[in-house]
């Protein structure tokens, strides 16, 4: 079965409308973008829009790269947004969107300590990846929280059953390894030292993968039933594509998710979602 992620999305979307019409004020998400990198201003935008249509009021700070002189400005900017936004009461979720410039890389987990924990949408702050990898955590991030979510949808447990979770990138497969752990999987991890996908793909039950690079997994890498979760997203041949050959894995798969389509509207629900969870939480 081929999944359509926009269903999920919007059945998502109206629960989210519903409950903030309830509220006296909007929940608010201050969202930093640090460049022009074209994939991270298309997943902005789509975080803004779903955003808006359930009523979050959004804080866009967009930081150009072009007018500044050098990094020390440049930083200076980054975290000063960073603390304005920790300090509004306006506002109840940080999206710090990543990849950073190249320049300022080396200042991301300075960053990432910066952002209030209680306004850590993404989980990157210290003190919440010690929570994520205790199973304490008050929200989940958002791609991690995407697979969990699709997955109970369509009553799949993770407990007892093989899951290769391919690419152990920091936003994505890192905090689904100790997530699938909680849940009872077995779970196995392949990156880019691993020699042999094949050997670990093949005995997988469910397969979440998050490498970035277009069709890596294909039909005769797996075995027949098996559910695929495809996370990575890259562009190949002008057109965005997913780590999983579509054409030679979906009549093997018993679930499996397109790319576009699948998980990225999820995610962006997600998102939504955890701002919602955030303000609940400072409301009480
Ligand atoms: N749909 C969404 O909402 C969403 C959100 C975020 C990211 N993404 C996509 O997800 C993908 C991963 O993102 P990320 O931020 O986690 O990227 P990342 O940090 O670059 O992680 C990529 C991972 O893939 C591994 N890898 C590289 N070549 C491999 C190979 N041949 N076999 C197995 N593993 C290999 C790398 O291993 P090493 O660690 O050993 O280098 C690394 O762990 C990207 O395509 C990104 O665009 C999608």
């Amino acid at each position: 079965m081929l999944i359509n992620g926009n269903v999920l999305a919007n059945q998502i979307k109206s629960n989210l409308k519903r409950k903030i019409r309830k509220f006296k004020t909007p929940p608010g998400l201050g969202i930093i973008l640090v460049g022009s990198d074209k994939p991270s201003r298309i997943f902005v935008e789509k975080k803004i829009q779903f955003c808006q249509e359930v009523g979050i009021r959004i804080d866009n700070r967009f930081i150009s790269t072009s007018k500044q002189n050098g990094i020390v400005p440049l930083k200076k900017k980054l975290i000063q947004t960073i603390k304005e936004l920790n300090q509004s009461k306006k506002i109840h979720g940080i999206i710090l969107q990543l990849p950073l410039p190249v320049k300022l890389r080396k200042y991301q987990e300075e960053c990432f300590r910066l952002i209030e924990p209680g306004k850590d949408i993404d989980c990157f702050n210290p003190r919440n990846l010690g929570r994520l990898n205790s199973g304490r955590a008050v929200i989940l991030p958002a791609v991690a929280m995407a697979c969990l979510e699709l997955l109970e949808k369509f009553k799949i447990s993770p407990r007892g059953k093989n899951v290769l979770v391919v690419g152990w990138g920091q936003i994505v497969g890192k905090p689904l390894i100790p997530l699938l752990l909680q849940r009872g999987a077995t779970v196995t991890v392949c990156h880019k030292f691993t020699r042999d996908l094949t050997y670990f793909s093949r005995e997988a039950d469910i397969i979440i993968s998050a490498v970035g690079k277009p069709g890596i997994i294909k039909g005769p890498m797996v075995k027949k039933g098996i559910i695929a979760i495809d996370i990575g997203s890259s562009f190949y041949k002008n057109k965005i594509r997913g780590d999983f050959d579509l054409a030679s894995l979906k009549n093997k798969a018993k679930l499996i998710t397109p790319v576009p389509g699948g998980i990225g509207p999820i995610t962006v629900a997600m998102v939504a979602k955890n701002v919602v969870t955030l303000y609940s939480r400072f409301r009480t």
